[in-house]
């Protein structure tokens, strides 16, 4: 069965939004028998002239006695395939309310008034829309009527706009102008508007696709639940993108456990072959790995990525700016984990798409962020795939949305962590929890993963940071290059695999301390951007990368330890910076830069992070 197109329709409600949505229900005997009779009768009682919007708000009206969610759907046959109109109740937080649509919907009718013209609305909603990933979507001049039916008219607002929504990547399917109240080109064409030779609305429609059908795209399964019935699990979930198959075999993200596809289940021909993108149906497993909620399915060629940070455009719609170090509820696909705001990059003026400096997001404004969550959650960069698109939940409702980029973050997913050499071990539970030991120190545990040239400050910082935050009664402890190079890594040299093995260690040593509850500082140049990645790979909930910036040149003139010198009399071999390479962080969570901050500076910085990433979130603690 096709699957009906899932349609939002966007515009001011003074630009005939209401009375679009009764025309088109009227115009294609959507409405339940009798109704619009009952209206009208209704309406002759009270002694009001009939309107379409009526038709909707009689709708709504039943809808809100029954209705718990916060969208409402309203059906509109078609020639083709139904469609289904994502309408939220209520238009006092109008905003709001058209991004909860337009999140989950295929394409857009945006409506504009053809008197007013484009407004400063109209282009804030095409953005809106272009943010949220809509693609597909036909843009209607509406009160044709109270401009003489002008063609030139029409014609301004579409070159007007046109312009505007291709400078910010969006090309819609048509134009149209119409008069909604005399219902003309929505179902035939207009004798108003002899110039106008197509489309009409529902023709637009029609040319609409619901979800992309692209069964090329990778398979991304949203779980939703998991069902016992008799001695049967069923994993019941949709379909985001791609095709699953009867054997495929599937791998959950992010806890990385794979297990074959034994049956399709939906209702109501009982066993399928296959499900298509768009789908909810259940399966169930050909072996008993542990499933939940929240989990992402896919082949295992083609993962999502794993990571608990990236770059987003957000568009924020608390009643309180957005400010860095806010904490709130991410939710993508099914997965949900309480995030941060780690940083604000830049204001996006909607408008003119310039892009402003800004220390926090008003209602209303959108913003490239970086965003950091607590757990690691599977993603893909934004395209048509769901998982690049999220919610942000505050006080329990909707407060932001947006699209992801993973550009510059790396994939978090461990590849290849090395085989285990010992068999016949099983992992032991001890009992005590991070929050009960985060409740005993008045902070979460940590690693803060200093990187940089030798000679950048990180020994010095590490040595200050640990005092401060020593006397602040923490719980710290500092993992320094040359001190465990006497010991744990006394048998390791300079070569790319044993600084590889001198990470490992060390990354494996600090996740320990980090798990018993201290915040480890670890100073080591670890030039290799993949064995950082690994490190932050193997518990990312507790990893913070922090760049100790300094230029070669002036780590060189600093030459403390007089070890440049000999590196250039050639007397140390593959000395990092003269003989041996170091890769600069794209993605530190916070970069101190030592030759324009003085140590005092420095210290201030980082511990101000520690406080509102380790010391804030324990605050929160319920006993
Ligand atoms: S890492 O690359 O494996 O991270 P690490 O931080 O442990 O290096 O050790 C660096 C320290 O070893 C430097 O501070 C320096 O004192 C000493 N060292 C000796 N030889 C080298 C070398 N070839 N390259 C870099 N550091 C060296």
């Amino acid at each position: 069965m096709t699957q009906p197109l899932k349609l939002v329709i966007v515009g001011h409600v003074d630009h005939g939004k209401s009375t679009l949505i009764g025309r088109l229900l009227h115009d294609t005997s959507s409405l339940p028998e009798g109704k619009l009779a009952q209206i009208e009768a209704s309406c002759k009682r009270r002694g009001v002239a009939f309107e379409w919007a009526f038709i909707l708000d009689a709708l709504q009206a039943e809808r809100d006695q029954n209705v718990t969610i916060d969208t409402t759907q309203i059906r509109l046959r078609g020639q083709a395939r139904d469609s289904v109109i994502i309408d939220a109740p209520g238009h006092k937080e109008f905003l709001k309310n058209m991004l909860t649509g337009a999140a989950q919907a295929d394409a857009a009718l945006l409506v504009i008034d053809a008197k007013e013209g484009v407004s400063e609305q109209s282009r804030r909603h095409g953005y809106l829309l272009q943010l949220l990933g809509i693609r597909q979507l036909a843009v209607l001049v509406n009160k044709m009527d109270l401009v003489g039916y002008d063609e030139q008219k029409f014609e301004a607002i579409k070159k007007d706009y046109g312009a505007y929504l291709e400078s910010i990547g969006l090309a819609p399917a048509c134009f149209i102008p119409i008069c909604a109240q005399g219902g003309d080109n929505l179902s035939a064409l207009s004798k108003h508007m002899p110039w106008h030779k197509g489309p009409t609305v529902l023709a637009a429609l029609d040319c609409f696709t619901s979800e992309t059908i692209d069964e090329s795209l990778p398979l991304r399964f949203a779980v939703q639940d998991v069902y016992k019935q008799d001695d049967r699990r069923i994993v019941v979930g949709r379909v985001e993108s791609g095709a699953l198959r009867l054997g495929d075999r599937l791998l959950f993200s992010p806890a990385d456990t794979q297990a074959g596809v034994a049956s399709i289940e939906t209702w109501p021909d009982k066993n399928r072959l296959q499900a298509a993108s768009g789908e909810s149906i259940g399966i169930t497993l050909d072996a008993p790995v542990f499933v939940e909620r929240g989990m992402i399915a896919s082949h295992s060629e083609q993962p999502p990525k794993l990571s608990n940070r990236f770059r987003a455009r957000v568009v924020w719609l608390g009643k309180r700016p957005l400010f860095a170090g806010q904490a709130f509820t991410l939710k993508l696909a099914t997965q949900e984990t309480s995030a941060q705001l780690q940083q604000i990059e830049h204001i996006i003026d909607t408008q003119n798409l310039a892009q402003h400096a800004g220390d926090s997001v008003a209602h209303g404004q959108v913003a490239q962020v970086v965003i950091r969550t607590r757990r690691l959650v599977a993603v893909d960069d934004f395209t048509s795939s769901r998982l690049g698109r999220f919610v942000m939940i505050s006080n329990h409702a909707i407060a932001g949305a947006g699209i992801l980029s993973m550009e510059g973050f790396a994939d978090q997913r461990m590849t290849h962590p090395g085989a285990v050499k010992s068999t016949h071990l099983s992992s032991v539970d001890f009992g005590v929890t991070q929050a009960q030991r985060a409740r005993m120190n008045g902070h979460f545990g940590g690693i803060l993963w200093f990187t940089g040239l030798s000679g950048s400050g990180k020994s010095t910082l590490a040595k200050a940071l640990q005092k401060r935050l020593f006397d602040k009664g923490y719980q710290v402890y500092v993992l320094d290059g040359d001190n465990i190079r006497q010991g744990l890594s006394r048998d390791l040299s300079f070569s790319p695999a044993e600084r590889h093995e001198n990470i490992r260690r060390v990354a494996e040593a600090a996740a320990l301390f980090a798990q018993a509850g201290m915040i480890v500082i670890t100073a080591f140049i670890s030039p290799y951007r993949r064995d950082r990645e690994l490190a932050r790979a193997l518990t990312p909930e507790l990893f913070h990368g922090v760049h100790v910036k300094a230029s070669l040149a002036t780590c060189e003139a600093r030459d403390a330890k007089g070890l440049y010198k000999l590196a250039r009399a050639g007397k140390i071999s593959d000395f990092t910076g003269v003989s041996a390479p170091y890769e600069a962080p794209l993605d530190a969570d916070i970069t101190v830069d030592t030759e324009k901050m003085d140590v005092e500076n420095c210290v201030d910085a980082l511990t101000a992070y520690v406080e509102r990433q380790l010391v804030e979130p324990a605050d929160e603690l319920q006993p």
